[in-house]
């Protein structure tokens, strides 16, 4: 206790208000009310010289004390301040740990590029490079250089999107033949890949934007029995040992002789279903030997070299391999037919074959 009673109403005052201030700001406050630099004690403190100086000693000392013990007071409130403040930061901000994480949906190859892509690395593995053109076409390369006379009836096997008079959205990716062998001597053995167009109407089998893979192969001394044994292995390869594929008589512009090329069904194992609609069958690809007017065209000798291609649709190959039954589904975007071809390998829908 404090005899001088200025001291001790400031003392009392200073230590009630720290234990009832509910904030470091308010805190502050009384810190700045009582020792600031116009504060209550430092007033006190500075005004000594006017205390009779009898009477200096003993209030200075205790002055000097209710400081120490003001200054003790706030840095202990200061502190359990600070803490129940950060407290109820942290408890505002609350996280809890234990709630399941949110799954990032991870993005998937579309089956039409991973059917592709499979296809590509088969014809890789038999030697044949990747090779590949523009969508937008001339009609020189979509058609006139592969052979179709002008106003040929041919033209109209391919219902064609026309940009103008002579520029075409390509109807096939055979243009790429011609790109490539202009671009190299013999011999050749190109892979094409790509999108092609055509002015059909949608339905489960057409679509007017589609994919094909086009094979291209010229040297000395090639013959049918080449593209025979190229597409039976291949067929194995994507489908399976007991896969057989079938050739059948057809007719193309740039090829001579030319085969349409059927895979055995696989939902019915050739005995007919809706799916091959009823044949046993599912046509995969168009194909021949390379015409020679197609080789003159590109300045190639066909006393000297011969060659053949294939144009094969890649959304059959997908549709039989995964026995989807809409081509629609392709390119719809619903993720309930997309997220079934998340995982990497195999493909869940994918059937052993063999
Ligand atoms: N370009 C043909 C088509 O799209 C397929 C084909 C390619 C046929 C190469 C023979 C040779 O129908």
């Amino acid at each position: 206790m404090a005899a001088d009673p200025r001291v001790q109403d400031i003392l009392d005052r200073a230590l009630a208000d720290i234990a009832g201030a509910r904030s470091t700001s308010a805190l502050e406050q009384v810190r700045v009310r009582v020792l600031g630099r116009a504060g209550e004690l430092t007033a006190l403190l500075r005004g000594l010289g006017k205390v009779p100086p009898a009477d200096r000693p003993q209030v200075g000392q205790e002055a000097n004390e209710a400081k120490g013990h003001i200054e003790a007071a706030l840095a202990a409130r200061q502190e359990a301040l600070k803490t129940e403040e950060h407290r109820q930061t942290l408890a505002a901000r609350h996280v809890d740990l234990t709630l399941p994480g949110r799954a990032p949906a991870p993005g998937a190859m579309h089956p039409i590029i991973r059917v592709q892509d499979e296809i590509i690395s088969i014809f890789e593995g038999l030697g044949f490079s990747v090779a590949e053109g523009p969508e937008v076409e001339s009609d020189y390369y979509n058609f006139a250089a592969l052979n179709f006379p002008d106003d040929h009836p041919a033209r109209d096997m391919q219902d064609t999107f026309h940009i103008s008079a002579d520029t075409v959205l390509r109807t096939h990716t055979s243009p790429v033949q011609i790109r490539a062998m202009k671009a190299q001597g013999p011999p050749v053995r190109i892979i094409c890949p790509g999108k092609v167009f055509r002015h059909d109407i949608t339905d489960a089998t057409h679509s007017p934007m589609f994919h094909q893979v086009e094979g291209l192969a010229v040297d000395r001394h090639i013959t049918m029995a080449d593209l025979k044994g190229t597409l039976d292995l291949f067929a194995r390869e994507m489908f399976g040992p007991r896969s057989r594929v079938r050739f059948r008589p057809s007719f193309f512009p740039f090829t001579e002789p030319s085969a349409e090329v059927d895979v055995l069904c696989f939902k019915c194992g050739g005995e007919g279903c809706r799916f091959c609609k009823q044949s046993g069958w599912i046509e995969i690809l168009g194909s021949g030997m390379v015409h020679p007017n197609v080789l003159r065209n590109v300045g190639y000798d066909p006393e000297e070299v011969t060659g053949w291609a294939f144009g094969m649709g890649v959304e059959r190959v997908a549709i039989l391999k995964y026995e989807i039954d809409d081509i629609r589904l392709f390119f719809e975007n619903d993720m309930r037919f997309l997220s079934q071809f998340i995982s990497s390998s195999p493909l869940p829908l994918g059937r052993e074959a063999g």
